[in-house]
């Protein structure tokens, strides 16, 4: 039998899913894919309970270059130096499997030209949605369509926050803490609650929609912390609900307008019914009409869900 040896860039939340899903659903993957998929090393500098010793290493390079590993998750999170990192260990020849929204989005046209080149995968599921398979379903079933409109509730904490100042009236900081507390926020909540997440999230919806790289940081961006009890209430009475909607249509001259901000969503609207730290992403194509992806979008299994499923994809293209 084939094997994959893995290594694990960060082994925190996210990376700390995957190995758990690894190692759980050992024998399912195996079925899978026909190769015995190996965690071999981990870059982190804190063990884990039940991840053995010997994996842990201190040196990238023990990752980025060495010999026995194939394929490289980079769950460190941020821009640098994960973007490095993983250049670096496509230039090794590794495939790439990342959730990291943020250095995906600020580098898309250095990653997936360095695969190319290198003729490595680079595969990024995890990254817009969590655990919702949007991207690889963009690329494979829906890719018939000339895509017309992408809306998204693409961020769990700030849709957490917002359900839950909706329906039970609660305090911003206080679910922003239990946001927090159960993994969906981000180590710095600004990136969440000012809408940077959602961008780097919109940036790579259009970049696999319109074929077309739209920097994060030129997307006009509001984020949720401005928003009262008052403009909740306002929009009730109005029938809808406020949400934080990254958005992206195809203009008639091909050009995309592209923002992220508060939007009032009817409640007739099915994004309406999207709560909590769910997800969803709502397409329209011109020949499949409206589709909608809905799901888990943060924490430590639904996100280690998409990447393994990436790896899956590798190991079974070998
Ligand atoms: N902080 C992000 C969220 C994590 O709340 O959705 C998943 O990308």
């Amino acid at each position: 039998m084939k094997t994959l040896k893995i290594g694990i860039l960060g082994l925190g939340t996210v990376g700390g899913g995957t190995y758990t899903i690894l190692t759980k659903n050992k024998e399912i993957i195996e079925k899978r894919t026909g190769c015995d998929v190996q965690v071999a090393r981990i870059l982190d500098r804190f063990q884990k309970p039940d991840v053995p010793e010997y994996l842990y290493t201190e040196d990238p390079d023990d990752v980025l270059t060495s010999k026995d590993i194939d394929l490289v998750i980079e769950t460190l999170g941020g821009i640098e130096p994960a973007c490095s990192f993983m250049v670096q260990a496509m230039k090794h020849g590794k495939h790439v499997v990342t959730a990291n929204k943020a250095a995906v989005a600020a580098n898309y046209e250095l990653l997936t030209k360095t695969a190319k080149e290198n003729n490595v995968k680079f595969l990024y599921e995890a990254s817009v949605g969590g655990g919702i398979p949007v991207l690889t379903a963009m690329q494979n079933a829906l890719q018939g369509n000339n895509f017309l409109e992408v809306m998204g509730i693409v961020n769990g904490t700030t849709n957490y926050i917002l359900t839950k100042m909706t329906e039970d009236g609660a305090d911003y900081g206080e679910v922003l803490k239990d946001a927090q507390a159960k993994g969906f926020a981000e180590a710095d909540p600004t990136a969440d609650v000012e809408g940077i997440d959602v961008a780097n999230k919109l940036s790579i919806l259009i970049a696999l929609a319109f074929d077309q790289y739209i920097p994060p940081t030129e997307i006009p961006t509001t984020g949720i912390s401005a928003i009262t009890k008052a403009d909740i209430d306002a929009a009730a009475a109005e029938g809808c609900k406020l949400k934080l909607i990254a958005h992206a249509t195809l203009n008639p001259d091909g050009t995309v307008k592209a923002s992220v901000a508060p939007e009032k969503i009817a409640n007739t609207h099915p994004l309406a019914g999207v709560s909590n730290e769910f997800n969803a992403v709502y397409i329209t194509g011109d020949m499949v009409d409206e589709v909608m992806f809905y799901g888990k979008g943060a924490g430590a299994l639904p996100t280690g869900s998409a990447i393994v499923g990436d790896i899956i994809s590798v190991a079974k293209s070998l």
